[in-house]
């Protein structure tokens, strides 16, 4: 973990200006969007894209739980995912007869690269009588060796709705001990973090808290627990978006990555939002050019064997089963 001063905060605040390049970028997305409607397509972007994919062109924007909602829901022929490869993975898994792509293959996550199925496995046998619950942020092989699957929109309810008294939490060493706070569970970590919010602290908090009066800090579940206490909030991307909705605070520090903050302005132009550019260099990787390149080639194409969907799906199945009835 980092503490920035004030001129770090300030490079970093800076540094947040992370757009395409503007150089046709308007004949880009018009591409983009024709060639969405020949091929029957859609894009679905998480929060954290550039702009030009969340306004330009993308169909859905959400968190991790609405994407996957939204692509088991599609009627689409292709799913273009601007996301990470765990996003896409689920894509696919959800709609095995689809064909789905990933813009650039560089874009990955540091959760879902801390463990492998062989992992898993080993867990399996130290902990028998332990339920394993994967965070979204896995691969598919991962999925297919773990009971049930949760995202930060449903964690707290679905690993408390499940029958074992031991959990075993994988990947997220930070969100498992979050989770351990609030619900009665014995969990057992496993020792992945994001390399964004592993970077929030108290310090930080405190420093804006210092500088902007009325601030009321809102934290993704990934930070670590001594962070998420000195938050107002903490939950999903979808669950910061919707609390800025839902209360009148003089401003808003959005500590989770950068490309969240412009969602929130879009949807609340009067309120002041502050977004600290923590990039996720995975999601990043997706832009407007290499979007219209896998749109125009059909690929780079998410591919995963039909045993391992078939078992993956089982941890999505048995999320969706234990989350509200209204997550599905
Ligand atoms: P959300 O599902 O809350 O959007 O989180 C996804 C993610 O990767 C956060 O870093
Ligand atoms: Fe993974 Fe963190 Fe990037 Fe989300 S922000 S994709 S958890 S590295």
């Amino acid at each position: 973990m980092v503490n920035k001063s004030s001129l770090e905060l300030e490079q970093t605040l800076n540094k947040c200006n992370i757009q395409d390049s503007t150089e046709h970028l308007l004949e880009k997305i018009e591409t983009i969007n024709r060639l969405k409607q020949e091929k029957n397509a859609v894009i679905l972007a998480h929060y954290y894209m550039r702009d030009s994919i969340k306004i330009g062109i993308a169909d859905y924007v959400g968190d991790s739980l609405d994407l996957s909602k939204s692509a088991m829901r599609t009627e689409a022929d292709l799913i273009v995912f601007c996301g990470v490869d765990f996003m896409a993975e689920t894509a696919k898994i959800l709609n095995p007869h689809k064909k789905v792509i990933l813009p650039s293959r560089e874009a990955g996550c540091s959760l879902a690269e801390s463990i492998t199925a062989e992992d898993v496995k080993k867990l399996r046998k130290d902990y028998p009588d332990a339920a394993i619950a994967t965070y979204i942020n896995t691969t598919a092989d991962v999925k297919a060796e773990c009971d049930v699957c949760v995202t930060s929109a449903n964690a707290p309810k679905v690993i408390s709705r499940l029958p074992n008294k031991r959990v075993v939490f994988i990947p997220d060493n930070y969100m498992a001990r979050n989770l351990e706070n609030e619900i009665d569970k014995e969990i057992i970590f496993w020792d992945g973090t994001c390399v964004v919010h592993e970077q929030f602290n108290q310090h930080y908090f405190r420093e804006f808290r210092s500088k902007v009066p009325g601030l009321k800090v809102l934290a993704h579940y990934e930070c670590d627990p001594s962070t998420i206490e000195a938050a107002d909030m903490h939950g999903s991307t979808s669950d910061m978006r919707r609390y800025v909705g839902e209360t009148d605070a003089d401003a808003y520090l959005l500590a989770t990555e950068c490309g969240l903050a412009s969602t929130i302005i879009e949807d609340h132009p009067e309120k002041k939002i502050i977004g600290p550019c923590m990039i996720c260099p995975y999601m990043k990787e997706i832009t407007i050019d290499n979007t219209l390149h896998a749109l125009t080639d059909e690929k780079p194409e998410i591919t995963i064997s039909a045993y391992t969907i078939d078992r993956a799906r089982i941890s999505l199945e048995r999320m969706f089963a234990l989350g509200d009835s209204n997550e599905r």
